[in-house]
């Protein structure tokens, strides 16, 4: 069998903030997708980049006080280590701040230009007279023309959901001086998208995208397809289109040349391999991307558009995948469920959310669910009480009874069972369909254990006469394990990897499956993995939950409730009167483990001490406070909170973060003094 050559793209992260479960989830389905094609024996290539240009980075640098191309530094080395610490294999992590991007970008746009594909328009934009900087929608706020909703954003109203032109709002603002914006007109430059239309109706069904990608392409090709914008003006970070002053790439156009300019590097790293062989227009040779349905337009339109113009293959596949929730909801922060990968490692285990991504993936663009207990019970029930539960179960016996040799023959059907599929296992990890995949192996898995119980070798070695026996069933309960663990390798590379040690054999191959280790030698079984614990699981949340600065009420209120403007509806005396203000002198603070930003406080409230959780370790360190007085609500219902039960409340002030103010009475306020 002749190999493949393949390339493989995740798609790039933007170079302004962390790598979270959202990315994990692209990540790992590309991960899984790239070991599986390496241990089949293929030639398989994966690279990814930052993406670094645009204007959100430029002006966070600014906020920054740094240079766009320190923070572009500062958050690859991030990246990589994130990635790194979740097994995620790429062959090369790059920049699209790189030669290569520069150089592959303008030879593009040249060759687009010399075909006549590139046209240029005049096009009027709000600009922020202050700044000098064109404005791009999600700049500007103002009053919605529709509903005189205030702050809304430059396209769309959230308040009426009304879609206009940000030049339509009322009273509008540059968010990044206040300014007024004016209207200005400069040159862009536009792909001529529109006379693909032809090429890309035929292309989206020759079966590089998914059925249900192709058919959603096909309504915007049925709708028309516009001319694509692909130019920005200064001040911009990204690439300056040659030949014209001031004007830039347009972030988009150059990102999936960052691909090719990744694997560029990736070939002058190694030398022996050869670009054009993979990107000439008529190689052979295979290009993989994956990416969120979100992006489809850019790559299933604009980038083939691009590529077939500058007289580049186009991609083989572009494998699109759906969005996350986390327990059915959109990741949000306020709920602890926008996890960053450093959040999750400081608590879990990599191999775990592997295993329980690759059990929800499909090759279908349907969103998916990560429900946390599930999560936990997923990881428990299968990894940890099915397949290590085989090894464990067998080792002992053959280390301590058979000197720590397997059998010279397999018994069980059960082992050419297992092998005979590895056919359609195989192909479940071709078409991208884990979680049918791990349905079969977890399949496997409960015969094999189900064979062992049966077999039952615990009461069979204590009775003369069954040694050949109980020989013969652990020794295949070990071969059974050995082929779980070789259909998992691509999802748990390092479980596998430990398990080769165990098995004592070398790096398994996808054709190693189907031959059963006989009067081979094992090494002593340790422990490979330990069980998903619902603790560390609340711990990662509770790190990963941020309190949302208090923002002025905007309450809706009753008809008949007295407001005033940004303030919450009023209360009587008596409603203020029934809240019991102490002095009180905080006699102990420590930090909570798992919890990021809590402090717990021991009080002395002169009668009594409390203990009380504060959300205030952004601001102050448990040294700074220990002897302080302070002022707190002594009469609140005690709450249990995630790591015990706080027993009143402490006042502070602020908006959050390092802006919080513990209220501190005029030292000498005795202890359990009320406040009036
Ligand atoms: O959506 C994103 O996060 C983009 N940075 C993806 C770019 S993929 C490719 F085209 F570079
Ligand atoms: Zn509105």
């Amino acid at each position: 069998m002749t190999k493949r050559d393949i390339l493989v793209t995740s798609a790039l992260p933007n170079a302004n903030g962390s790598i979270h479960l959202g990315h994990l989830l692209e990540h790992i389905q590309t991960d899984i997708w790239v070991r599986f094609q390496r241990m089949s024996g293929q030639n398989c290539i994966y690279v990814c980049a930052d993406d670094t240009h645009g204007t959100a980075i430029m002006l966070k640098a600014e906020e920054r006080n740094t240079t766009p191309e320190a923070l572009i530094a500062e958050i690859k080395a991030e990246h990589e280590a994130d990635f790194g610490d979740f097994h995620i294999s790429h062959d090369n992590y790059y920049s699209t701040h790189s030669s290569e991007n520069e150089a592959f970008s303008g030879l593009i746009y040249n060759k687009l230009k010399q075909a006549g594909q590139i046209k240029t328009k005049s096009v009027a934009q709000l600009y922020d007279p202050e700044r000098e900087i064109f404005l791009a929608d999600r700049f500007i706020v103002g009053t919605c023309p529709k509903c005189k909703a205030d702050d809304q954003y430059g396209d769309n109203c959230e308040a009426c959901g009304a879609t206009y032109d940000a030049m339509d709002l009322i009273n509008p603002q540059s968010k990044l001086s206040g300014a007024e914006p004016v209207e200005k007109a400069s040159t862009h430059f536009f792909f001529a998208l529109s006379n693909f239309t032809d090429f890309l109706t035929e292309w989206t069904r020759s079966g590089a995208l998914q059925t249900q990608v192709a058919n959603k392409l096909a309504e915007w090709l049925d709708a028309g397809l516009k001319d694509w914008d692909i130019s920005r003006d200064a001040p911009y970070f990204g690439i300056e289109i040659p030949g014209e002053t001031g004007k830039y790439f347009y972030v988009w156009l150059d990102a999936p040349i960052g691909y090719m300019a990744s694997f560029k590097n990736y070939c002058d790293q190694q030398g022996n391999i050869n670009f054009d062989d993979y990107w000439k227009s008529d190689s052979q040779h295979e290009v993989h991307h994956f990416i969120g349905k979100d992006i489809i337009n850019f790559h299933a339109l604009f980038w083939p558009a691009m590529l077939k113009s500058a007289d580049y293959r186009t991609p083989t596949k572009v494998h699109a995948h759906g969005f996350i929730t986390v327990n059915g909801q959109k990741m949000s922060k306020s709920r602890g469920t926008f996890i960053n990968a450093r959040a999750y490692l400081d608590h879990l285990n990599p191999e775990y959310l592997r295993y329980y991504y690759a059990s929800k993936l499909t090759a279908s663009i349907d969103d998916i669910d990560i429900n946390l207990d599930d999560f936990v019970q997923k990881v428990n029930s299968d990894l940890v009480g099915k397949v290590v539960n085989i090894a464990s179960r067998c080792a002992g016996f053959i280390k301590k009874n058979y000197d720590a040799t397997l059998s010279a023959e397999p018994k069980s059907p059960l082992i050419q069972e297992f092998i005979s599929q590895s056919g359609a296992i195989a192909k479940l990890y071709e078409e991208g369909e884990y979680s049918k995949l791990i349905r079969e192996v977890m399949a496997m898995a409960d015969k094999a254990n189900q064979y062992i119980a049966e077999c039952e070798p615990w009461v069979k070695i204590k009775q003369p006469g069954n040694e050949i026996d109980v020989h013969n069933v652990c020794s295949d309960g070990i071969n059974m394990y050995r082929i779980l663990i070789g259909y998992l390798k691509p999802v748990i590379p390092s479980l596998a990897e430990k398990s080769e040690q165990f098995l004592n054999v070398p790096s398994m191959h996808w054709g190693d499956i189907k031959k059963p280790l006989v009067n081979h030698k094992i090494n002593k079984f340790k422990p490979i993995i330990t069980r998903a614990e619902t603790d560390k699981v609340d711990a990662m949340v509770a790190a990963s939950t941020e309190t949302a600065p208090t923002k002025p009420a905007e309450k809706v209120v009753k008809a008949d409730e007295q407001t005033v403007e940004g303030i919450s509806p009023q209360i009587e005396f008596d409603d203020f009167a029934k809240v019991d203000l102490r002095v009180v002198t905080i006699i102990n603070a420590e930090s909570v483990e798992g919890a990021d930003k809590l402090l717990r406080l021991t009080l002395d409230l002169g009668t009594e001490t409390r203990n009380v959780f504060a959300g205030i370790k952004s601001k102050y360190s448990p040294e700074q406070l220990i002897g302080k007085q302070t002022v707190m609500v002594a009469n609140l219902a005690p709450r249990k909170m995630r790591f015990g039960i706080s027993e009143g409340m402490v006042l502070a002030a602020g908006p959050g973060g390092s802006d919080i103010y513990l209220l501190e009475p005029h030292t000498g306020a005795a202890a359990g003094m009320k406040v009036c």
